[in-house]
């Protein structure tokens, strides 16, 4: 006889023991399988106990439970292969193994499997590529989940993509008609910082776009700057933070040289929200999100010596920030 519900409550446990496939267990109640040449015998304080250690191990493909007794046997072998060793005894259950291919569990991969954020994709094992992946940051309803791009290779991935941008004069980058473009919805006053604001989500490294600067926080507070005209930072909030638009301290690493320029110089350890956008810089600017076309210019320079030391004559030069 069948208990379906038992088999319920027990592919659970088992589920949750074994990362890459389901494990179930068949039930049948008051009967055992005569074995003796039990994988394990002995002890233990209940059927769940008997059916766990079956799953975790191997060579188990079924198992004996005797209530009275409490005692637990591992079987090699099944009631089908040896249907006359199963025995009837009032008290006793068999259960049996069934190993389900790997799990279809694939996160983010539609709106009702959104994760929070891109970080949440770092317990799935195969680790995910990166790529475009359902999100949901607010973590209620998955009605409002939406689309966002995913980086899970630098520094041990698990970034959200929440902004792609360009420059509005990259030929003449030190002159004041460039700016980034777009800027995110950021609370700088629209007078300083005139270029179109995005607040649609960039699903690539090219879709020049913004997610809205408020969702930024519910994704976390570390910050990936990539571009392909400067290195590429991590900075962990310290006294400063750029998703709570905060001035103070950000410990902050370069993890992909993109130019030879200033290799001995280290990572940038301020963040200052200021008139015409953000800056992340030492006594003087590494990365300066200037958005205004009329004053200023969008530093990039690894030598952080607020100066033209960027990479020249790059195709399709931009930038990204992420945040984990
Ligand atoms: C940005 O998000 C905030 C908070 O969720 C919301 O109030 C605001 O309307 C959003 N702005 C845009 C332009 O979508």
């Amino acid at each position: 006889m069948l208990s379906t519900v038992l088999v319920a409550i027990l592919s659970i446990i088992a589920m949750i023991k074994t990362e890459e496939y389901g494990i179930f267990f068949e039930i049948e109640e008051n009967s055992f399988l005569f074995d003796e040449d039990a994988i394990w015998n002995g002890k233990v304080d209940c059927l769940f106990s008997c059916s766990r250690m079956c799953a975790r191990e191997t060579l188990c493909k079924s198992a004996s439970f005797l209530e009275n007794e409490g005692t637990c046997s591992l079987h090699r072998e099944t009631r089908t292969m040896h249907p006359d060793r199963l025995l009837q005894q009032q008290g006793s259950i068999y259960v049996e193994k069934v190993v389900s291919a790997k799990t279809p569990i694939s996160l983010g991969t539609t709106q009702s499997s959104a994760v929070p954020s891109c970080q949440a994709l770092l317990s799935q094992s195969p680790l995910p590529s990166s790529g475009v992946y359902w999100i949901n940051p607010d973590g209620g309803s998955q009605a409002n989940a939406f689309k966002a791009y995913c980086d899970m290779e630098t520094d041990g991935g698990g970034w959200t993509l929440v902004w792609s941008y360009t420059f509005t004069n990259y030929g003449d980058f030190m002159d004041k008609s460039n700016a980034i473009t777009p800027r995110p919805n950021w609370p700088v006053n629209s007078r300083n910082a005139n270029v179109r604001i995005s607040t649609t989500v960039p699903l690539k490294e090219t879709d020049y776009n913004a997610m809205n600067f408020s969702q930024w926080k519910q994704l976390g507070r570390q910050v990936l700057i990539k571009s392909n005209i400067n290195n590429w930072l991590v900075c962990h909030p310290g006294t400063g933070s750029l998703v709570d638009w905060q001035q103070g301290d950000v410990s902050c690493q370069i993890v992909k040289r993109v130019t030879d320029t200033c290799k001995e110089r280290p990572a940038p350890s301020t963040f200052a929200p200021s008139r015409y956008g953000p800056v992340f810089s030492t006594n003087k600017l590494y990365y300066y999100f200037d958005g205004y076309t009329k004053s200023n210019w969008p530093v990039h320079d690894p030598c952080g010596e607020n100066d033209g030391n960027h990479v020249t004559n790059v195709v399709n030069p931009h930038g990204n920030i992420f945040i984990r």
